[in-house]
């Protein structure tokens, strides 16, 4: 017997080379950007833990790596710096950030012509691990832009194609704009934070990055989940003030803002999937509990069709080395 059906979606699924002409969407490693630690001194080149694909390299062994990715076609390389001393008056930030410079430097040697990307943001940089200067127990606003400005003009002079503000301050975009035009660094590009949550998926980063908060948290700069339409005024903010592109981050937990933010602006657009997405995965897949390479596969793909343009992912420098 067979039923009398018009529509059958199956006939189009039948085979692999079927299913494969009409994926809507693929992710190949040009649609994504592998992030780095930087850590000060030689030699260096260890995950904070095995297989969790936070990669802390000092600026002399990034060169090979670079170069690997880039032949491997990754869209990009994303660096974070780790200071090897902190200080909270925002002064003397080049001297905190010599290690960057060395690897922004390296990253340029080894592929002259890849997308390099750097973070813009003091938790990192400060002992009490926020990611603008304190006062008292506020995290002041307008000093803190003024700071990272200078961070982002640094980056921009050193060689970074992008800087990449994570801060979350009001703000920063016009004021990081002027200050890279008024520096001559027209050329730079803006990648926006735009929607960054005060969100449970940064831990193993902050192990990484030496940059968990010693008292309070985030929540008084990092948007609450709760809040799609704080979200929309976030990116047109950015956008109105300059951001070349926008990011949203955690990825998986805010596919529909990604699909919003598509929709609300024309700007390209980034998502992070940050270091707990990747991790709860490998954790799940070490634990027998999913296949943890198809559960990657499946988040990026999700991640595209929400409408992401570009993925900054743990998983690009595995795709791009495959
Ligand atoms: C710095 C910053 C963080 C991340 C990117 N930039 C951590 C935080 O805000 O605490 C998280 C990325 C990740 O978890 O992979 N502000």
């Amino acid at each position: 017997m067979s039923l009398d059906l018009p529509v059958r979606l199956r006939r189009l699924r039948r085979t692999p080379q079927l299913r494969s002409l009409f994926a809507e969407v693929s992710v190949t490693p040009g649609d994504l950007v592998q992030p780095y630690f930087i850590v000060p001194g030689k030699g260096q080149k260890a995950e904070t833990r095995p297989g969790v694909g936070l990669w802390q390299l000092s600026p002399d062994m990034l060169r090979e790596e670079v170069q690997q990715l880039a032949k491997g076609g990754v869209g990009g390389v994303m660096l974070f710096g780790v200071p090897d001393h902190k200080r909270d008056d925002g002064k003397g930030l080049e001297k905190q950030m010599a290690p960057l410079e060395a690897a922004v430097k390296e990253a340029k040697a080894a592929a002259p012509d890849l997308p390099l990307f750097a973070d813009v943001c003091l938790c990192a940089y400060t002992t009490h691990g926020h990611c603008g200067l304190v006062k008292g127990n506020e995290i002041v606003n307008d000093e803190s832009v003024a700071v990272l400005s200078e961070m982002a003009v640094l980056l921009a002079k050193w060689g970074c194609d992008f800087v990449c503000p994570s801060d979350m301050m009001d703000g920063r975009i016009a004021a990081m704009r002027k200050a890279l035009d008024e520096a001559g660094q027209q050329n730079t590009s803006i990648l926006s934070y735009a929607i960054k949550m005060a969100s449970a998926f940064y831990g193993p980063f902050r192990e990484a990055a030496h940059s968990a908060p010693s008292f309070g948290d985030r929540k008084s700069y990092q948007m609450p989940a709760h809040n799609r339409r704080e979200a929309r005024r976030e990116l047109l903010a950015d956008v109105a003030e300059g951001a070349d592109a926008l990011l949203v981050k955690p990825a998986m937990t805010n596919l529909d803002l990604i699909r919003d933010a598509r929709e609300v602006t024309d700007v390209p657009l980034f998502a992070y999937q940050v270091s707990g997405e990747y991790a709860m995965m490998r954790a799940a897949g070490d634990a027998g509990l999913i296949d943890f390479e198809r559960a990657v596969d499946e988040s990026l793909v999700s991640i595209k069709r929400a409408g992401a343009d570009v993925i900054v992912s743990y998983a690009a420098r595995t795709m791009a080395r495959k």
